[in-house]
């Protein structure tokens, strides 16, 4: 069995594997140099040959329990048609989002537009490097890409206050959105990734009243059809107020933890499996005070299923040899 699995579908809790989000990113030398000669980042996405060999560069380096596919959750918008762009030192930016265009695309275009990620993942997931480890595929979750393709960029601290105002427009968009995720899981599985995470990087800016709408019941959807796909799938609805709400309605088989959530408080009140937890920043202090924090994780963990791994994403300017430091601390404890 490999070493997610053992602990996503045996709760195990002798061991932690460790992965980290952004592993492949830009605090590695040899993706920046790939990524200066590929100034178009969707097209590096869709260049499977470059984004498997970015998928797999952390685990050549690091003895890391599972591959990330390179790739990002604003494929899926891409794939329905809207402009998708990535600005140096700003971020997304989206185009215009238009319901009749999106409405008019069907699953074969869809598949068209962005299929080379699938192929992607074929390689990685056959690569020899792969072979005891786990496979991620990964989506955004529904709230998270409304806000994208509505807002055209990252939201700051709140959203603008006339987001809601076309409430028919938001809810075929959220059906569409939904159709489309199931779709691009389903040929993720298909080849070959075989735990499914679930990215809502935005959830946190919703009022409780509104969660279920935008951010439950979308989210219940996807985790029941991962599930009957017979594929473990794991939630990540970042800054989330109330994390034993959410995993007591969506019950995914783990779920993430930003770095705001008090960890013993979540050992009391979680059952499932957890992820993560360790602010990224740590990784930019000395490796006495990384040691230190990480071992605070492993150790309130000690007697619980739980995988290794960051708050959020790895930050570019983290130096490599805290990287390995902090591998190295989490496979020797
Ligand atoms: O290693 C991995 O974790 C896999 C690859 C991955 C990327 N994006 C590559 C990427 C994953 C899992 C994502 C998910 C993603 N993308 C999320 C959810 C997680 C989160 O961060 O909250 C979100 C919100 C996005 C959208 C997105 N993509 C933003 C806001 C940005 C710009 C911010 C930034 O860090 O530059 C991206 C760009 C992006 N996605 C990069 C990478 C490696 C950086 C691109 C570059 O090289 O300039």
């Amino acid at each position: 069995m490999k070493p997610l699995h053992k602990i996503l579908i045996n709760n195990d809790t002798s061991f932690n594997p460790v992965w980290i989000m952004r592993q492949a990113g830009r605090y590695l030398p040899e993706f920046r140099e790939i990524r200066k000669k590929n100034p178009d980042f969707i097209n590096l996405c869709l260049n499977h040959h470059l984004s498997t060999e970015i998928t797999l560069q952390p685990l050549k380096r690091f003895d890391l329990d599972a591959a990330i596919i390179f790739s990002d959750i604003l494929m899926l918008p891409y794939g329905l048609g809207q402009k998708v762009k990535f600005e140096k030192n700003f971020g997304p930016k989206l185009g215009e989002l238009n319901l009749n265009e999106i409405a008019k695309i069907d699953e074969i275009d869809f598949v068209e537009k962005i299929h080379r990620v699938y192929k992607a993942i074929e390689k990685v997931s056959t690569d020899p490097i792969l072979k005891n480890k786990n496979t991620i595929g990964f989506v955004g979750a529904p709230w998270t890409l409304l806000v994208y393709m509505i807002n055209q960029q990252s939201p700051k601290k709140n959203l603008k206050k006339d987001f809601f105002k076309d409430e028919f427009l938001i809810n075929r968009i959220l059906l569409i959105i939904e159709k489309f995720l199931k779709i691009h899981i389903k040929n993720q599985i298909d080849n070959g990734a075989n735990v499914i995470q679930i990215f809502d990087s935005w959830a946190g800016l919703l009022d409780e009243k509104d969660l279920p709408n935008y951010v439950y019941s979308p989210t219940l959807n996807l985790v029941n059809y991962v599930k009957s796909l017979n594929v473990p799938v794991i939630c990540f609805p970042r800054e989330i107020k109330n994390y034993k709400e959410f995993c007591d309605i969506i019950k995914p088989d783990a779920v993430s933890i930003d770095y705001n959530v008090d960890p013993k408080k979540i050992l009391r009140d979680i059952k499932i499996p957890i992820q993560g937890g360790l602010d990224p920043k740590i990784l930019l202090t000395d490796k006495e005070t990384l040691k230190k924090e990480a071992s605070k994780y492993l150790n309130i963990f000690k007697d619980h299923p739980y995988i290794f791994n960051l708050g959020h994403g790895v930050l570019p300017e983290t130096d490599p040899n805290m990287f390995d430091y902090l591998v190295k601390t989490v496979k020797n404890y």
